[in-house]
């Protein structure tokens, strides 16, 4: 897979990584891209490096349309590894080239690369000229680390986004129409819960500083490039960045003996009459990741636990700590479980998530060791009564938190 020409003088120069299964605990089944761009005008310009690893085969692809050392501008929109471990590389084969990045930047990999290069800070709204085209720098700080920045290319109409609207996919295809909108969006979605969500006001901001740009092209430093597409993918990140909340709700359980299990297939039943769709994930089973994108929209999440020892059930207490990732504390969670003699777990979750800040239903559902007919019936209008209390707002905070 060589350079990919996405736009007149601009071609896409990245590397693919067909291994990658996990990234900072977030799954990725289908590895991604490390995505870096090469603008060719009467100068020339590359936006972000790749992984260390990768470095060869991006300047192998810079060499399919010039000479590296021709490059006059690195531009670092973020210094995180996978976009600045083959900084050296590229320095190396570029030595005239001047590094770019944003004030934050320039410490970052003052930091990381300690005395190597000299490195020049570009703030908002600066821009640089490489003769027919050029390229204006727009500080997006926290997506996903504190220094990182856009850069637009107003001659074609393309913001390269950094992290932003990526998602992690490994294709041959470089368009998310080639590859499919649904499918990409999906992962867009997923890498959004998990790496994105948690800025939702930063993400809120640099959504509306690119807003009046006359945008034909994002392209992002993970995944497939959007043209075909665009407005949905805004549309939809619009969505995600207000919690816009959908009519689902997310059961996340363990179960040592089945109890709890059966309850939260019954409760399921429930939720289910009650209108929402509904996915259940046996903590000791599910991806976290695939959770938090499941549930990060959803109106209610329910957390059922037998109880062991007195208080709740390890790994269902171990998974806790995911559901914090997109920092939503409006989140309604309500809690249930079965218990042998002493109960307990049900309390304890229910302390605990409400010193995390959760909005926790007062009436936990407890059934003593497996549930019979009467018990289900009892699990099943649990579920009916927990769709219902979720339908009310879940107050101002939903919207404050993406102010
Ligand atoms: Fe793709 Fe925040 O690194």
């Amino acid at each position: 897979m060589g350079a990919v020409k996405m736009a007149e003088g601009i071609w896409w120069v990245g590397a693919i990584d067909w291994e990658l299964r996990g990234f900072h605990g977030l799954a990725t089944p289908e590895g991604s891209t490390y995505n870096s761009y090469l603008v060719v005008g009467d100068k020339v310009a590359l936006i972000d490096a790749v992984k260390t690893d990768a470095g060869a085969t991006l300047l192998r692809n810079v060499s399919e349309i010039v000479d590296p050392a021709r490059i006059d501008y690195v531009i670092s929109n973020h210094s995180e590894p996978d976009h600045s471990g083959a900084l050296a590389q590229v320095l190396e084969a570029a030595p005239d080239a001047r590094l770019l990045a944003s004030k934050e930047g320039v410490k970052r990999l003052g930091d990381m690369f300690p005395s190597q290069w000299e490195i020049e800070a570009v703030g908002d709204g600066d821009r640089i000229s490489l003769g027919n085209l050029s390229l204006h720098f727009i500080n997006t700080p926290l997506l996903h680390w504190p220094e990182t920045m856009m850069t637009w290319c107003p001659e074609r109409g393309v913001l390269f986004s950094c992290d932003p609207y990526g998602a992690h996919i490994a294709t041959t295809e470089r368009f998310a129409d080639e590859v499919g909108i649904d499918y990409v969006l999906a992962y867009t979605r997923t890498y959004f819960a998990y790496l994105i969500a948690a800025y939702r006001s930063a993400m809120k901001k640099a959504a509306s500083k690119t807003a009046s740009l006359d945008i034909k092209m994002i392209a992002p430093s993970h995944g497939p490039i959007w043209r075909d597409g665009l407005k949905l993918l805004l549309e939809e990140y619009r969505r995600w960045i207000e919690l816009e909340l959908e009519d689902r709700a997310t059961i996340i359980y363990g179960s040592m003996w089945g109890g709890t299990r059966k309850m939260a297939e019954a409760i399921a039943e429930g939720l289910k009459d009650g209108g929402l769709d509904v996915r259940a994930f046996n903590v000791e089973l599910a991806d976290p990741s695939d959770v938090i994108a499941e549930s990060f929209l959803s109106r209610v999440v329910l957390i059922g636990s037998p109880t062991f020892e007195s208080g709740v059930y390890p790994p269902v207490e171990a998974f806790i700590p995911w559901l914090r990732i997109p920092r939503d504390k409006s989140r309604q969670v309500a809690v249930f479980g079965s218990f042998g003699w002493s109960g307990g777990a049900a309390r304890r979750l229910q302390d605990i998530l409400r010193s995390e800040g959760y909005r926790v239903n007062d009436e936990p559902l407890t059934i003593r060791f497996f549930p019979d007919a009467d018990a289900v019936g009892h699990c099943r209008e649990y579920g009916r009564r927990i769709a219902e209390w979720s339908q009310g707002e879940r107050g101002e905070e939903a919207k404050t938190a993406a102010e």
